[in-house]
């Protein structure tokens, strides 16, 4: 039972029989966690950005590919679907496959939704990153809710053919479009054979490069191109890499259907591929997260492991316990010497052992009226094995204090 019209991110939507969303999933639209500085999708859009910022447009003097991470995940059944010609009967616009506010807006089932109002807008090549919603199924790789990345790039004629213009001496001689090609297994119909096998090359060496920059081990690594299809792309595959002794799909991809190019607006003299790439599957590859579940978390036994600048840096995840963290802050007055965290870590894991999970310095400063120097740590217990009860921590936490006070002569505030 819904009211007769939902608040979203404050503007009003009218409900009717095809409103399926829940508060729940509601609630995750705004988080962004792709912005989220240091969450792991953050870093992995970080890399995304550093490696297609190197390409390079001499004619613009500026990067090839603009980076959109910031569109809206609410649209319009035009955008999700009809732009890129999806069918009015495809299974893909079930209610039972999407999360829909009323029978013509809905939470974007992928980020092909904003293919068109992108080209539209002028621009020729861009990554668009986003968090896209699907009624799936429960499991450690699914969630209703994850994150992805499209990316788009489009060729002109001299673009697409700068290498091989005149490889006959007759400046015609290659052409992206043909009066009498039709459509079959390798093309669609009015393309040249010539135009789509040097766009999908452009494809694939796009795909192949960026995994090589993100798995540092992609030379080891097993991968394949598997025939698909889309509605929007034809030729399409999937690109799919193996990990020990299983495969994973990483993205779908193919030559954009000519008619979503006419969609946005564009004349008869452009071609272009476009893939679509999820952000969890790769982060959990790259980092060894072993739930999907866990990037929605707000435990900082997940989250500081995630706590650096350079999104570069090659890191393993380490499971973090089942049981609950209990926090105790500890505030103190320093006596003659100011205390070096390095040393409070070591008094800390010396008395409260495997049950410390986290240390931080969380608050230092002076007062002029006190003349003394504060400082307040959190410390995070956790077991491994079990829950702890509120008594035990207390113990632990007053045997801290007053090893504190002997060894480094503070006041406990
Ligand atoms: N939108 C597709 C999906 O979500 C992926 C895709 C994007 C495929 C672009 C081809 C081209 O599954």
């Amino acid at each position: 039972i819904y009211p007769s019209e939902l608040i979203i991110q404050n503007k009003k939507y009218p409900t009717d029989s095809w409103t399926n969303v829940n508060g729940h999933i509601l609630s995750r639209i705004g988080q962004n966690l792709h912005q989220q500085k240091n969450h792991p999708l953050y870093h992995l859009t970080n890399r995304l950005r550093q490696h297609f910022y190197q390409y390079y447009d001499p004619r613009k003097l500026s990067p090839k590919f603009s980076i959109i991470d910031d569109l809206r995940p609410i649209v319009t059944t035009e955008q999700n679907f009809d732009s890129i010609c999806i069918p009015a009967d495809h299974v893909s616009r079930t209610k039972t496959m999407n999360y829909y506010i009323n029978k013509s807006t809905l939470l974007r089932a992928h980020t092909s939704a904003h293919q068109v109002d992108l080209i539209r807008s002028g621009l020729n090549a861009f990554l668009c990153i986003g968090d896209v919603y699907r009624r799936d199924s429960i499991d450690p790789t699914h969630y209703p809710v994850f994150h992805q990345c499209e990316g788009v790039q489009l060729f002109n004629k001299e673009e697409l053919f700068i290498e091989n213009r005149n490889v006959r001496g007759d400046k015609d001689y290659l052409q992206i479009f043909g009066s009498n090609e039709h459509r079959d297994a390798t093309k669609q119909e009015g393309h040249t054979l010539e135009a789509v096998k040097l766009v999908e090359a452009s494809l694939k060496k796009t795909i192949t490069d960026l995994f090589k920059n993100l798995f540092p081990n992609a030379a080891t690594l097993n991968s394949r191109w598997v025939d698909a299809t889309f509605p929007f792309t034809h030729p399409s595959w999937e690109y799919e890499i193996e990990i020990d002794g299983k495969w994973y799909e990483l993205l779908g991809c193919g030559i954009m259907e000519h008619s979503v190019l006419e969609n946005s607006g564009l004349s008869k003299d452009h071609i272009g591929w476009a893939f679509g790439l999820g952000l969890e599957r790769i982060a959990m590859i790259m980092y060894g997260i072993p739930d999907i579940r866990l990037f929605w978390s707000n435990d900082s036994g997940f989250l500081s492991q995630f706590a650096f600048d350079d999104s570069t840096r090659a890191v393993r995840y380490k499971p973090i316990s089942v049981y609950p963290q209990c926090i105790n802050d500890l505030s103190m007055w320093m006596g003659k010497t100011i205390i070096d965290p390095s040393d409070f870590h070591d008094l800390v894991r010396a008395i409260g052992g495997d049950l410390i999970e986290q240390v931080v310095l969380i608050d230092e400063f002076y007062s002029a009226k006190k003349q003394r120097h504060s400082q307040t740590y959190r410390i995070i217990y956790r077991s491994m094995d079990r829950t702890l009860t509120k008594e035990e921590i207390n113990m632990v936490h007053k045997d801290i204090e007053s090893h504190c006070k002997q060894q480094f002569g503070v006041e406990i505030r």
